[in-house]
């Protein structure tokens, strides 16, 4: 059977590993798949650049529409990202009935339901591995290797960029705007780094699990969404001192109906910094390196972890779509794994809940004015509201650095661990702990997860 024929939309960083990988590993990919996969034509709009990377015997062009016009492709991979052209292009490409492979984890988290709809509406596929935590291969594992399961929560590092920052910030106390140039320099941050840092480019992705694991349209507008940016040397240490590590994680989690909390029943869908115990296997995932740990009824929890980022390894997701579609796009429509794992006639509207609404423990900073009495108001607070705590810390506030300047009054930290409550209730008791005159700074809060 001749190979089947791949256009490329983009051939930057991961374009040109997945050219690389599929050309060096073409005997094992074509064993595999029962058919040889070969990119015949790549649109850029870099031409000359893109002819050097691909050799004499790929059409290149700089109109990504006549890859999609040309009759002998099958397979359409996109790798321009971004919500703008990229959009038009896919939707473009299953108009024309080709299949398509995206790593684009922003398109889909946003534009996910409508794209699919058109996909099916179609008959065509659409596959996206490398779009969520780069060369593991989480999409899979959850729509086909976990599907005999409940799953109850996804907890996962999912953004190297922000790993690398947290990890080296800790390693080698350096500052946020060192460690970010260097994560830049190694080329793990997006283009805008921004969605990095902000935690954008997690809760795309934890987007995506989301509406997979639990079977609910893709819901990004949804999603609370707090970057690292404020994290500052004083809580990284702290936390290890308490026995945890701060990591920013990607957690969607199914909640039933709570009366004790008076809280709906929903699905949780947020990216935070979280204090993770130091024991735990994520807590211990270093540098740019991804983990996404999953809680399911029958198999209980399992952890996958692998590079995020980069040309070969998600190169290596790209493929595995490819290989799928392969194998699949003779097959009939029906027999097909959905795009989200649920039939599209079967999906759930169970809300995603409002942050107000999340059950969580908590970390609490708190600079306050070193005198008799201030501990037992701030407990006071948190019990009158049933707050629960499980543990103090008081640490004179120079012993981690301070705020540097002038102290001209006794400072302390006091610092508290809670258990679950509500955040509606936490986002009550800091109010009203801000208002002690004798609390000098804004409050930190930091959510914890025990993830036990
Ligand atoms: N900027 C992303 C990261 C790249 O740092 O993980 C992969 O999405």
């Amino acid at each position: 059977m001749n190979p089947i024929q791949v256009g490329l939309l983009g051939i930057g960083v991961v374009g040109s590993g997945t050219f690389n990988v599929l050309r060096r590993n073409q005997e094992e990919i074509k064993r595999r798949a029962g058919r040889g996969i070969e990119i015949t034509m790549v649109a850029d709009l870099d031409v000359a650049r893109a002819q050097s990377l691909v050799g004499p015997d790929v059409k290149v062009v700089n109109d990504a529409r006549a890859v999609i016009a040309n009759p002998d492709i099958d397979i359409v991979i996109e790798l321009i990202g971004g919500y703008g052209i990229a959009k038009t292009l896919v939707l473009e490409a299953i108009a024309a009935g080709k299949h398509v492979v995206t790593a684009n984890k922003a398109l889909l988290a946003v534009h996910g339901t409508e794209i699919f709809a058109a996909a099916s509406k179609k008959g065509v596929m659409v596959a996206f591995e490398a779009a969520v935590a780069g060369g593991i291969p989480i999409i899979k594992a959850l729509r086909e290797g976990l599907t005999a399961n409940r799953i109850e929560w996804i907890a996962g590092i999912i953004n190297g960029t922000t790993n690398f920052i947290l990890s080296e910030m800790r390693d080698k106390g350096i500052n946020f705007d060192v460690a970010l140039k260097q994560a830049q320099a190694l080329g793990y941050a997006e283009a805008d780094p921004t969605f990095d840092i902000e935690g954008v480019d997690a809760a795309h992705k934890v987007t995506i699990m989301s509406a997979i694991a639990f079977g609910i349209p893709v819901q990004f507008d949804k999603a609370y969404v707090e970057g690292i940016t404020k994290l500052g040397a004083a809580d990284i240490k702290y936390a290890e001192q308490l026995g945890y590590r701060i990591k920013l994680l990607g957690i969607t989690k199914r909640r039933e109906l709570d009366a004790a909390q008076h809280t709906s029943a929903g699905v949780e869908l947020r990216v935070h910094p979280c204090l993770v115990p130091a024991k735990r296997l994520i807590a211990n995932v270093e540098g740019a390196m991804n983990a996404v740990m999953v809680q399911a009824d029958a198999v209980g929890t399992t952890l996958y972890y692998g590079k995020g980022a980069g040309s070969e390894p998600t190169a290596s997701a790209v493929i595995a779509d490819l290989v799928d579609i392969t194998r699949l796009h003779t097959a009939d429509a029906a027999q097909r794994v959905p795009h989200l794992a649920f039939q599209p006639n079967a999906m759930s509207d169970l809300p995603v809940l409002p942050m107000s609404e999340v059950v969580t423990s908590y970390y609490l900073r708190l600079r306050v004015a070193d005198e008799a009495g201030v501990l037992a108001k701030v407990t006071g607070i948190l019990a009158s509201l049933s707050i629960s705590i499980d543990a103090v810390l008081q640490r004179e506030a120079d012993e981690v650095g301070g705020q540097g300047g002038v102290v001209q009054i006794a400072q302390t930290d006091v610092i508290i661990l809670t258990h679950d409550c509500v955040e509606a209730k936490m986002n009550a008791a800091i109010g009203l702990m801000q208002a002690l005159p004798t609390v000098l700074e804004p409050i930190t809060r930091i959510r914890k997860e025990e993830l036990a």
